[in-house]
Protein backbone atom coordinates (compact mmCIF):
# COMPACT_ATOMS: atom_id res chain seq x y z
CA UNK A 1 0.00 0.00 0.00
CA UNK A 2 1.75 3.33 -1.29
CA UNK A 3 0.31 4.84 1.58
CA UNK A 4 1.68 3.29 4.16
CA UNK A 5 5.08 5.32 5.73
CA UNK A 6 7.22 3.26 8.49
CA UNK A 7 8.57 6.03 11.06
CA UNK A 8 11.02 5.25 13.86
CA UNK A 9 13.21 7.05 15.83
CA UNK A 10 16.67 6.48 18.38
CA UNK A 11 18.52 9.11 20.14
CA UNK A 12 22.36 9.18 19.36
CA UNK A 13 23.31 10.14 23.05
CA UNK A 14 24.99 6.32 24.22
CA UNK A 15 25.96 3.21 22.10
CA UNK A 16 23.64 0.93 20.62
CA UNK A 17 22.36 -1.82 23.46
CA UNK A 18 21.43 -5.13 23.12
CA UNK A 19 17.67 -3.88 24.12
CA UNK A 20 17.50 -1.65 21.28
CA UNK A 21 18.84 -3.98 18.96
CA UNK A 22 16.46 -6.59 19.75
CA UNK A 23 13.79 -4.54 20.60
CA UNK A 24 14.04 -2.65 17.56
CA UNK A 25 16.70 -2.39 15.83
CA UNK A 26 16.62 -6.25 14.14
CA UNK A 27 12.71 -5.15 12.67
CA UNK A 28 13.60 -1.87 11.41
CA UNK A 29 15.98 -3.70 9.09
CA UNK A 30 13.09 -6.14 8.24
CA UNK A 31 10.72 -3.42 7.66
CA UNK A 32 13.21 -2.00 5.17
CA UNK A 33 12.06 -4.79 2.86
CA UNK A 34 8.50 -4.81 4.01
CA UNK A 35 7.03 -1.63 3.25
CA UNK A 36 7.89 0.89 0.70
CA UNK A 37 8.87 4.51 2.90
CA UNK A 38 10.88 3.67 5.52
CA UNK A 39 11.64 6.56 8.01
CA UNK A 40 14.52 6.14 10.76
CA UNK A 41 15.52 9.47 12.32
CA UNK A 42 18.65 10.13 14.83
CA UNK A 43 16.60 12.22 17.36
CA UNK A 44 19.02 14.51 18.03
CA UNK A 45 16.75 17.10 19.45
CA UNK A 46 15.44 14.67 21.92
CA UNK A 47 18.88 14.36 23.37
CA UNK A 48 18.90 17.62 24.51
CA UNK A 49 16.31 16.89 26.81
CA UNK A 50 19.04 16.83 28.98
CA UNK A 51 22.62 17.79 29.46
CA UNK A 52 24.78 17.50 26.81
CA UNK A 53 28.45 18.39 25.82
CA UNK A 54 28.07 19.48 22.31
CA UNK A 55 31.59 18.00 21.02
CA UNK A 56 30.74 14.61 22.27
CA UNK A 57 27.06 15.09 20.91
CA UNK A 58 28.16 15.43 17.46
CA UNK A 59 30.69 12.22 17.48
CA UNK A 60 27.82 10.42 18.69
CA UNK A 61 25.39 11.52 16.44
CA UNK A 62 28.03 9.96 13.44
CA UNK A 63 28.76 6.90 15.53
CA UNK A 64 25.19 6.03 15.68
CA UNK A 65 24.78 6.71 12.03
CA UNK A 66 27.85 3.93 12.06
CA UNK A 67 26.27 1.34 14.03
CA UNK A 68 22.58 1.59 12.21
CA UNK A 69 24.08 1.18 8.71
CA UNK A 70 26.42 -1.63 10.34
CA UNK A 71 23.38 -3.52 11.91
CA UNK A 72 21.57 -3.69 8.25
CA UNK A 73 19.75 -0.22 7.89
CA UNK A 74 20.34 0.35 4.35
CA UNK A 75 20.07 3.81 2.96
CA UNK A 76 18.94 2.62 -0.34
CA UNK A 77 15.90 0.91 0.93
CA UNK A 78 15.34 3.28 3.91
CA UNK A 79 15.40 6.96 4.82
CA UNK A 80 18.07 7.32 7.52
CA UNK A 81 17.86 10.95 8.49
CA UNK A 82 19.14 13.45 11.43
CA UNK A 83 15.82 14.69 13.07
CA UNK A 84 16.97 18.47 13.59
CA UNK A 85 18.35 19.09 9.39
CA UNK A 86 14.34 18.64 9.06
CA UNK A 87 12.59 21.83 10.10
CA UNK A 88 9.55 20.25 11.61
CA UNK A 89 9.34 21.65 14.86
CA UNK A 90 6.40 23.98 13.68
CA UNK A 91 4.25 20.92 14.04
CA UNK A 92 5.36 19.79 17.40
CA UNK A 93 4.61 23.82 18.43
CA UNK A 94 0.71 23.70 16.76
CA UNK A 95 0.46 20.11 18.67
CA UNK A 96 1.76 21.25 21.79
CA UNK A 97 -0.88 23.81 21.87
CA UNK A 98 -3.08 21.37 21.26
CA UNK A 99 -2.59 18.84 25.06
CA UNK A 100 -2.89 19.84 28.52
CA UNK A 101 -0.70 19.45 31.42
CA UNK A 102 -2.03 16.82 33.41
CA UNK A 103 -2.18 14.70 29.98
CA UNK A 104 2.44 14.89 30.20
CA UNK A 105 2.56 15.00 33.81
CA UNK A 106 0.55 11.41 33.54
CA UNK A 107 3.39 9.81 31.55
CA UNK A 108 5.62 7.35 33.07
CA UNK A 109 8.96 8.27 31.41
CA UNK A 110 8.30 12.46 32.73
CA UNK A 111 7.12 10.58 36.59
CA UNK A 112 10.30 8.85 36.53
CA UNK A 113 12.65 11.22 34.95
CA UNK A 114 11.18 14.49 37.31
CA UNK A 115 11.68 12.68 40.39
CA UNK A 116 15.51 12.79 39.80
CA UNK A 117 17.08 15.50 41.62
CA UNK A 118 19.10 16.46 38.45
CA UNK A 119 16.19 16.07 35.80
CA UNK A 120 13.98 17.69 37.99
CA UNK A 121 10.95 19.69 36.39
CA UNK A 122 12.73 20.36 32.97
CA UNK A 123 10.78 21.37 30.38
CA UNK A 124 11.94 19.15 27.34
CA UNK A 125 11.28 16.16 29.76
CA UNK A 126 7.78 17.47 29.80
CA UNK A 127 6.80 17.53 26.02
CA UNK A 128 9.30 15.77 24.45
CA UNK A 129 6.36 12.83 23.76
CA UNK A 130 4.82 16.37 22.05
CA UNK A 131 7.93 16.26 19.62
CA UNK A 132 7.71 12.49 19.10
CA UNK A 133 4.07 12.95 18.10
CA UNK A 134 5.37 15.87 15.94
CA UNK A 135 8.22 13.53 13.98
CA UNK A 136 6.09 10.41 13.66
CA UNK A 137 3.16 12.40 12.15
CA UNK A 138 4.84 15.09 9.90
CA UNK A 139 5.29 12.28 7.49
CA UNK A 140 1.76 10.88 7.71
CA UNK A 141 2.78 7.60 9.11
CA UNK A 142 0.82 5.26 9.51
CA UNK A 143 3.14 2.64 11.50
CA UNK A 144 5.39 3.01 14.36
CA UNK A 145 7.63 0.29 15.19
CA UNK A 146 8.93 0.49 19.29
CA UNK A 147 9.71 -1.29 22.44
CA UNK A 148 6.97 -1.59 24.52
CA UNK A 149 8.69 0.84 26.49
CA UNK A 150 7.12 3.19 24.64
CA UNK A 151 3.14 2.25 24.25
CA UNK A 152 1.85 4.90 26.38
CA UNK A 153 3.78 7.56 24.22
CA UNK A 154 2.08 6.08 21.16
CA UNK A 155 -1.41 6.69 22.45
CA UNK A 156 -0.75 10.54 23.14
CA UNK A 157 0.11 10.66 19.50
CA UNK A 158 -2.90 8.46 18.24
CA UNK A 159 -5.05 10.50 20.45
CA UNK A 160 -2.84 13.84 19.31
CA UNK A 161 -4.04 12.80 15.26
CA UNK A 162 -7.44 11.85 16.48
CA UNK A 163 -7.51 15.73 18.15
CA UNK A 164 -6.52 17.21 15.02
CA UNK A 165 -8.40 15.06 12.72
CA UNK A 166 -12.10 15.87 15.02
CA UNK A 167 -10.79 19.97 14.84
CA UNK A 168 -9.53 20.20 11.06
CA UNK A 169 -11.26 17.33 9.42
CA UNK A 170 -9.70 13.73 8.50
CA UNK A 171 -5.89 14.74 7.89
CA UNK A 172 -3.55 12.05 9.88
CA UNK A 173 -3.71 8.59 9.60
CA UNK A 174 -3.92 7.27 13.12
CA UNK A 175 -0.06 5.73 13.43
CA UNK A 176 -0.20 1.73 14.90
CA UNK A 177 2.32 0.39 16.74
CA UNK A 178 4.61 -2.77 15.30
CA UNK A 179 5.86 -4.10 18.77
CA UNK A 180 8.50 -6.41 17.92
CA UNK A 181 8.84 -10.15 19.30
CA UNK A 182 11.58 -9.33 21.82
CA UNK A 183 8.98 -6.54 24.09
CA UNK A 184 11.47 -5.73 26.48
CA UNK A 185 14.84 -6.54 27.31
CA UNK A 186 15.89 -6.45 31.26
CA UNK A 187 18.92 -4.52 32.94
CA UNK A 188 21.01 -7.51 34.20
CA UNK A 189 21.55 -5.70 37.33
CA UNK A 190 17.87 -4.86 38.09
CA UNK A 191 15.36 -7.16 36.16
CA UNK A 192 12.61 -5.46 37.14
CA UNK A 193 13.86 -2.27 34.92
CA UNK A 194 14.68 -2.19 31.27
CA UNK A 195 17.86 -2.19 29.81
CA UNK A 196 19.00 1.08 28.94
CA UNK A 197 21.36 3.44 27.17
CA UNK A 198 21.78 5.84 30.28
CA UNK A 199 21.63 3.46 33.07
CA UNK A 200 24.81 4.42 35.19
CA UNK A 201 25.41 0.82 36.66
CA UNK A 202 27.78 -0.02 33.71
CA UNK A 203 27.13 -3.81 33.81
CA UNK A 204 23.20 -3.15 33.29
CA UNK A 205 23.81 -2.94 29.67
CA UNK A 206 25.45 -5.04 26.73
CA UNK A 207 26.82 -2.63 24.12
CA UNK A 208 26.88 -3.66 20.54
CA UNK A 209 30.93 -2.58 20.89
CA UNK A 210 31.63 -4.11 24.31
CA UNK A 211 34.82 -6.32 23.90
CA UNK A 212 33.85 -10.18 24.29
CA UNK A 213 35.38 -10.13 27.90
CA UNK A 214 33.40 -6.94 28.41
CA UNK A 215 30.32 -9.03 27.34
CA UNK A 216 31.59 -12.31 29.27
CA UNK A 217 31.89 -10.21 32.67
CA UNK A 218 28.26 -8.37 32.48
CA UNK A 219 26.84 -11.86 31.91
CA UNK A 220 29.01 -13.16 34.64
CA UNK A 221 27.75 -10.55 37.06
CA UNK A 222 24.22 -10.79 36.04
CA UNK A 223 21.54 -11.11 38.75
CA UNK A 224 19.82 -14.62 38.97
CA UNK A 225 18.01 -16.34 42.11
CA UNK A 226 19.39 -19.39 43.78
CA UNK A 227 17.75 -22.10 42.07
CA UNK A 228 20.45 -23.07 39.52
CA UNK A 229 18.40 -25.02 37.23
CA UNK A 230 17.28 -23.24 33.75
CA UNK A 231 13.24 -22.43 33.49
CA UNK A 232 11.51 -19.94 31.56
CA UNK A 233 8.68 -17.88 34.31
CA UNK A 234 9.21 -14.19 33.57
CA UNK A 235 6.60 -13.79 36.45
CA UNK A 236 8.72 -15.74 39.25
CA UNK A 237 12.03 -15.57 37.83
CA UNK A 238 12.77 -12.51 35.93
CA UNK A 239 16.54 -12.48 35.65
CA UNK A 240 16.98 -16.19 34.21
CA UNK A 241 14.40 -15.29 32.47
CA UNK A 242 15.60 -12.72 30.97
CA UNK A 243 18.95 -14.47 29.59
CA UNK A 244 16.64 -17.36 28.11
CA UNK A 245 14.86 -14.57 26.58
CA UNK A 246 17.82 -12.60 24.97
CA UNK A 247 19.34 -16.30 24.06
CA UNK A 248 16.36 -17.01 22.16
CA UNK A 249 16.65 -13.95 20.28
CA UNK A 250 20.23 -13.70 19.47
CA UNK A 251 20.47 -17.65 18.39
CA UNK A 252 16.84 -17.45 16.28
CA UNK A 253 15.51 -20.68 18.74
CA UNK A 254 12.15 -20.53 20.15
CA UNK A 255 12.32 -20.27 24.08
CA UNK A 256 11.51 -24.23 24.33
CA UNK A 257 13.92 -25.06 22.23
CA UNK A 258 16.81 -22.98 24.31
CA UNK A 259 15.65 -24.22 27.73
CA UNK A 260 15.51 -28.18 26.48
CA UNK A 261 19.12 -27.40 25.18
CA UNK A 262 19.66 -26.04 28.69
CA UNK A 263 18.86 -29.14 30.74
CA UNK A 264 21.50 -30.25 32.95
CA UNK A 265 23.48 -26.81 32.94
CA UNK A 266 23.75 -24.58 35.86
CA UNK A 267 22.65 -21.00 35.51
CA UNK A 268 26.33 -19.94 36.65
CA UNK A 269 27.16 -22.05 33.17
CA UNK A 270 24.38 -20.86 31.01
CA UNK A 271 25.63 -17.22 31.54
CA UNK A 272 28.62 -17.87 29.33
CA UNK A 273 26.41 -19.64 27.56
CA UNK A 274 24.56 -16.71 26.44
CA UNK A 275 27.36 -14.32 26.53
CA UNK A 276 28.97 -16.48 23.96
CA UNK A 277 25.82 -16.57 21.46
CA UNK A 278 25.54 -12.55 21.94
CA UNK A 279 29.14 -12.49 20.99
CA UNK A 280 28.99 -14.08 17.79
CA UNK A 281 25.99 -12.13 17.23
CA UNK A 282 28.07 -8.86 17.30
CA UNK A 283 31.23 -10.15 16.27
CA UNK A 284 30.40 -8.76 12.59
CA UNK A 285 28.50 -5.62 13.22
CA UNK A 286 31.11 -4.34 15.66
CA UNK A 287 33.57 -5.01 12.75
CA UNK A 288 31.63 -3.25 10.08
CA UNK A 289 31.33 -0.34 12.79
CA UNK A 290 35.23 0.22 13.14
CA UNK A 291 35.30 0.13 9.14
CA UNK A 292 32.43 2.68 9.14
CA UNK A 293 34.19 4.97 11.44
CA UNK A 294 37.13 5.25 9.26
CA UNK A 295 34.93 7.36 6.96
CA UNK A 296 33.40 10.05 8.41
CA UNK A 297 32.57 11.99 4.97
CA UNK A 298 30.44 8.73 3.88
CA UNK A 299 28.35 9.05 7.30
CA UNK A 300 27.87 12.69 6.48
CA UNK A 301 26.46 11.89 3.30
CA UNK A 302 24.55 9.46 3.90
CA UNK A 303 23.03 11.92 6.79
CA UNK A 304 22.73 14.93 3.81
CA UNK A 305 21.18 12.81 1.86
CA UNK A 306 18.11 11.31 3.90
CA UNK A 307 17.98 14.68 5.33
CA UNK A 308 16.68 15.74 2.04
CA UNK A 309 14.68 13.29 1.35
CA UNK A 310 12.77 13.81 4.62
CA UNK A 311 12.50 17.16 3.59
CA UNK A 312 10.75 16.61 0.69
CA UNK A 313 8.14 14.24 2.27
CA UNK A 314 7.14 16.34 5.41
CA UNK A 315 7.49 19.60 3.60
CA UNK A 316 3.68 19.26 1.68
CA UNK A 317 2.27 17.81 5.16
CA UNK A 318 3.45 20.63 6.93
CA UNK A 319 2.13 23.27 4.61
CA UNK A 320 -1.41 21.44 4.62
CA UNK A 321 -1.42 21.20 8.38
CA UNK A 322 -0.55 25.69 8.24
CA UNK A 323 -3.82 25.82 5.87
CA UNK A 324 -5.79 23.80 8.39
CA UNK A 325 -5.08 25.94 11.34
CA UNK A 326 -4.95 29.41 9.49
CA UNK A 327 -1.38 30.39 9.26
P1 LIG B 1 17.17 4.09 25.49
O1 LIG B 1 15.93 3.98 26.34
O2 LIG B 1 18.12 2.99 25.75
O3 LIG B 1 17.81 5.45 25.55
P2 LIG B 1 15.83 4.91 23.08
O4 LIG B 1 14.86 5.64 23.94
O5 LIG B 1 16.73 5.70 22.19
O6 LIG B 1 16.70 3.92 23.99
O7 LIG B 1 15.00 3.86 22.24
C1 LIG B 1 15.32 3.44 20.94
C2 LIG B 1 14.46 2.24 20.60
O8 LIG B 1 14.90 1.10 21.34
C3 LIG B 1 12.98 2.41 20.92
O9 LIG B 1 12.21 1.83 19.87
C4 LIG B 1 12.78 1.62 22.19
O10 LIG B 1 11.48 1.09 22.28
C5 LIG B 1 13.81 0.51 22.04
N1 LIG B 1 14.30 0.06 23.34
C6 LIG B 1 15.04 0.78 24.22
N2 LIG B 1 15.35 0.04 25.32
C7 LIG B 1 14.79 -1.17 25.12
C8 LIG B 1 14.75 -2.38 25.89
N3 LIG B 1 15.38 -2.49 27.05
N4 LIG B 1 14.08 -3.45 25.38
C9 LIG B 1 13.47 -3.36 24.19
N5 LIG B 1 13.46 -2.26 23.41
C10 LIG B 1 14.11 -1.17 23.86
NA1 LIG C 1 11.82 -0.26 1.58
Amino acid sequence: DSMERVFSGIQPTGILHLGNYLGAIESWVKLQDEYDTVLYSIVDLHSLTVPQDPTVLQQSILDMTAALLACGINPEKSILFQQSQVSEHQLSWILTCMVRLPRLQHLHQWKVKTAQQKHHGMMGLLTYPVLQAADILSYKSTHVPVGEDQVQHMELVQDLAQSFNKKYGQFFPVPQSILTSMKKVKSLRDPSAKMSKSDPDRLATVRITDSPEEIVTKFRKAVTDFTSEVTYDPARREGVSNLVAIHAAVTGLSVEEVVHRSIGIDTAHYKRVVAEAVIEKFAPIKNEIEKLKMDKQYLEKVLHTGSAKAKELAYPVIQEVKKLVGI
